[in-house]
């Protein structure tokens, strides 16, 4: 028999929406996660601390009893976020970051940022605050390709925050280009990036040949094959700017299979197992424990998680579905073979 022992993991970027959905998805991230880093893209977004908090409460009674699991809240930047308010968030010990979505660019990101420099005075509060921003890094707008938008925000917007705020600690999160982990390798210390299962497993095939398949469809969409291989080079190298942030983004599956289906892939169910493939495939089951259990808790400042979590290579079934019969959630790689099963 083949075990697979690490030191208990994070997520760094997880999706767990409220109500009923978060109550089917969250015991499958806290099996496997003592932390994650939960997003502010509710309806309506979570903007403010009192928020947050109220929000924490809500998940930390979706956990199951017995399990260990906490809850990392963030804030969701607008245009009409104060200072006060970040200097505030930045005391709380339960906020951790601020998130920033241009306007536009995913799923409930409307009430995001549409100009970018107007809200620089935001980012000089959070540089002096000392509390991270975290980046959907797209730019948004029709005339710009869907698969240039990464590689384009990059160039334009995501360089020019660097430049202007040194000291501002910042994660890329999920990065799905070569150009986007050029920028966090040559950047310095105060920036680093998540990266998402589906972009190390998939390239763009996924979600287009041989039929549309709207479960592999999320944003930033799946690259071409040359830019996974990227993603998987900056995950197993080691290098501590890169670590596990699933992006677990759960939708209904009505929502998904429909003629204008909802970007974002369920893969919280088999998170860590989905990681374990894609390190074991490129050879690097060496590097899985420091990409899913150190550097993150690092960059964030918070302690290293002190138990550990084993998985046996062994082969399972993922079922079609998760939730209730007409509010069923489609998981990633549903009913397909997984080679790692977590005890
Ligand atoms: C996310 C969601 O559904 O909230 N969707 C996605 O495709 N990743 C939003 C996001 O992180 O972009
Ligand atoms: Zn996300």
């Amino acid at each position: 028999m083949k075990l697979l022992t690490i030191t208990r993991p994070d997520d760094w970027h997880l999706h767990v929406r409220n109500g009923a959905v978060l109550k089917t998805v969250l015991p499958h991230t806290s099996r496997q996660f003592a932390r994650a880093i939960i997003m502010p893209n509710l309806k309506p977004p979570v903007t403010t601390v009192a928020q947050a908090l109220l929000y924490r409460e809500e998940i930390l009674q979706a956990v199951p009893a017995d399990v260990d699991f906490t809850p990392l809240m963030t804030l969701y930047l607008t245009g009409s976020t104060t200072v006060a308010e970040i200097k505030k968030a930045a005391e709380s010990d339960h906020i951790h970051a601020f998130k920033l979505y241009p306007a536009g660019a995913t799923t409930h990101s409307d009430s995001g940022v549409s100009d970018i420099k107007a809200i620089y005075f935001l980012l000089a509060a959070m540089e002096k605050q000392d509390i991270p921003l975290l980046i959907h890094g797209e730019v948004t707008g029709e005339h710009y390709d869907i698969f240039d938008r990464e590689r384009v925000f990059v160039d334009t917007t995501l360089s020019d925050i660097a430049d202007k705020f040194p000291a501002l600690r910042i994660v890329v999160e999920h990065v799905t280009t070569s150009e986007a982990v050029q920028f966090v390798q040559a950047a310095g210390a105060n920036i680093a990036a998540t990266i998402t299962p589906q972009h190390l497993l998939f390239n763009r095939n996924a979600i287009l040949a041989g039929g549309i398949r709207p479960h592999y469809y999320c944003l930033p969409i799946l690259k071409r094959e040359p830019h996974r291989l990227a993603l998987v080079r900056a995950a197993t190298s080691g290098n501590s700017k890169f670590f596990l942030g699933t992006d677990s983004a759960p939708h209904l599956t009505s929502l998904k299979e429909s003629a204008c289906g909802c970007a974002g892939c369920y893969s919280a169910h088999a998170a860590l197992e989905l990681y374990a493939e894609a390190f074991e495939r490129a050879g690097a089951l060496d590097k899985l424990e420091g990409f899913a259990s150190f550097y993150g808790a690092d960059f964030y400042r918070l302690p290293r998680n002190s138990g550990t979590v084993t998985l046996e290579k062994t082969t399972w079934k993922i079922p079609s579905s998760y939730g209730e019969t007409g509010n069923t959630i489609t998981p990633l790689k549903a009913g397909e073979e997984l080679s790692w099963k977590m005890l």
